[in-house]
């Protein structure tokens, strides 16, 4: 099966040196693919600036900065891909006025104007092509099962990884993760604290229980 990762943060432009961004570090995106390529599957990777090497054997890694990047390699490759995983922490919003040249300080506060970005998953389970698997991440600090099961009905998914980010040892920038999968079919799978390629892995088993 051909399947479509996102990985890492996005980058928002603020001025020529500076940008908005967010703590995800690409491990829990870089390990699924990795994980699905070892299967056997087709994959293409779409990464956000990370400090991680692309997994050997992927169909493709396409490196993007942005949210508008990102939304753009994943819309025009999705209609081939059995399988879309979100797992990229997307900017949710993006500075509405970036300037080509470093901005110069003044005195008195700064005040930034942001705009809303492309909800890329939005998008995709608007446009899920039948028998299209669509997975999204949803990181919470509090609330988990209900802010997910809310976006897996609101994005239209077909399951969510649901994550505790209230905690050091899994979510953003942890070695570690903790995940649970709800489906749409009303399924729940709670998979332990354990490293992020083994969840990956397990992450794989429940999701495409038959291999390719
Ligand atoms: N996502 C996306 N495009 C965006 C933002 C997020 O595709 N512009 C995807 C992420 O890759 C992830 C899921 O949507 O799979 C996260 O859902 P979202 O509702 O955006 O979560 P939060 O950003 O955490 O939203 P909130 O701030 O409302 O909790």
């Amino acid at each position: 099966m051909r399947i479509l990762v996102t990985a890492g943060p996005t980058r928002e432009a603020v001025d020529a040196v500076r940008f908005l961004s967010n703590k995800s570090t690409g491990r829990m995106g870089y390990a699924l693919a990795k994980a699905a390529v070892e299967v056997g599957h087709d994959v293409i990777l779409v990464s956000g600036p990370v400090a991680l090497t692309p997994p050997d054997g992927l169909l493709e890694f396409v490196p993007v900065v942005s949210a508008a990047d990102m939304a753009e390699a994943v819309k025009s490759r999705a209609s081939g891909c059995g399988m879309i995983v979100m797992c990229a922490a997307v900017a949710d919003y993006t500075p509405a006025h970036p300037t080509d040249r470093k901005m110069k300080k003044a005195d008195g506060n700064l005040f930034l104007e942001l705009k809303r970005t492309e909800d890329i998953l939005k998008t995709l389970g608007q446009q899920k092509k039948p028998g299209q698997i669509l997975v999204g991440f949803a990181a919470e600090t509090d609330g988990l099962e209900q802010y997910a099961r809310a976006k897996l009905a609101a994005k239209n998914l077909d399951w969510i990884a649901a994550n505790d980010v209230s905690r050091p040892d899994r979510g953003f920038a942890a070695g570690t993760n903790a995940v649970t999968l709800f489906a749409a079919d009303g399924r729940r799978f709670d998979l332990p604290l354990q490293s992020k390629d083994a969840i990956a892995k397990e992450m794989l088993a429940v999701l495409l229980p038959s291999p390719r």
